[in-house]
């Protein structure tokens, strides 16, 4: 029997010319998975689908803020590919750090669009793409552990990550009944440019901080154990997983250090 958990699926990952998507569009074609790449850093994506096998890797360009091109995305997949089995909507961006008191409506749409509607179109035309085949297809959102909790990064960024979890609980009630699954990933903090990016800190300055603020000691969370969780909710060892919000924080969001101070 093959120990390929991906063997003969057909993957969408989008943002994954970077980071966490990237780690996944490895893991998952070397689990047997052909995997299309779908970003708009067309260099990166290009050179990431090379280094990755072009036999089981390519790139397509992919902005997800724009419906036409998701919706066209996943028709070109079917139609090279024959289906569509699993669709990680990955993309996201993190947007500015204002506080809720300054912050600028214009740009908190930009976040929605990316991290909200991006999502909604990749689970959309996923869906509608599985259906039609009659697929039993996994679908994956990138989360985050501020879909969880506030205070753990700026506001549109966690208010979109809140309702992204909404829309995967929603797509997963309706989808059940064709044999979809819809979870999520949420991972803490992982130093990506994503994390990176905008307070123009190094790698060791993010893992620093985030181990130093996770509950869990011992381990620095990178973007391989995001995109392993994402390869259960992808595979069948998660036959009958649907509707979850797959937290890989090492029990950070659900730890209050009350207790810890007064002892
Ligand atoms: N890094 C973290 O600490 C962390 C924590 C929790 C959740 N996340 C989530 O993980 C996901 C991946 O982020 P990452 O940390 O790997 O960052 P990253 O910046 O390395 O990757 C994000 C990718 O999304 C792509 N992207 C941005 N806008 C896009 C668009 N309109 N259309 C298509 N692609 C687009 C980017 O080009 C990039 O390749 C995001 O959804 C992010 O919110 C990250």
């Amino acid at each position: 029997m093959s120990t390929l958990r991906l063997e003969g699926k057909v993957a969408i990952i989008t943002g994954a010319a970077s980071g966490i998507g990237e780690a996944a569009a490895r893991l998952f074609a070397s689990n047997g998975a052909t995997v299309v790449v779908a970003d708009i850093q067309d260099e990166l994506g290009t050179r990431v689908a090379a280094s990755i096998g072009l036999g089981r890797c390519s790139y397509r360009r992919c902005d997800v803020t724009r419906e036409e091109e998701v919706e066209a995305t996943v028709d070109y997949v079917v139609r090279t590919h024959g289906r569509l089995d699993v669709m990680l909507s990955n993309a996201g961006v993190l947007g500015p750090l204002a506080s809720v008191l300054n912050v600028d409506l214009g740009e908190m749409d930009h976040v929605m669009a990316v991290n909200l509607r991006g999502a909604a179109a990749a689970v959309k035309h996923s869906a509608r793409a599985m259906v039609a085949k009659g697929t039993r297809g996994s679908i994956i959102c990138t989360g985050s552990v501020t879909a969880c909790q506030g205070g753990l990064g700026p506001v549109a960024y966690t208010a979109s990550k809140h309702a992204l979890v909404g829309l995967v609980s929603a797509a997963a009630g309706e989808l059940g009944l064709h044999g979809i699954r819809v979870n999520c990933v949420s991972p803490f903090g992982v130093a990506t440019p994503l994390a990176c990016g905008y307070h123009g800190r190094s790698p060791e300055q993010v893992e620093e901080s985030s181990c130093a603020a996770a509950n869990l000691k011992g381990v620095v969370l990178k973007a391989h154990h995001v995109a392993e969780a994402a390869l259960f909710l992808a595979s069948e060892e998660s036959a009958f997983i649907s509707g979850h919000n797959l937290v890989i924080d090492g029990g950070t969001t659900v730890v209050n250090s009350c207790f810890r101070m007064m002892r």
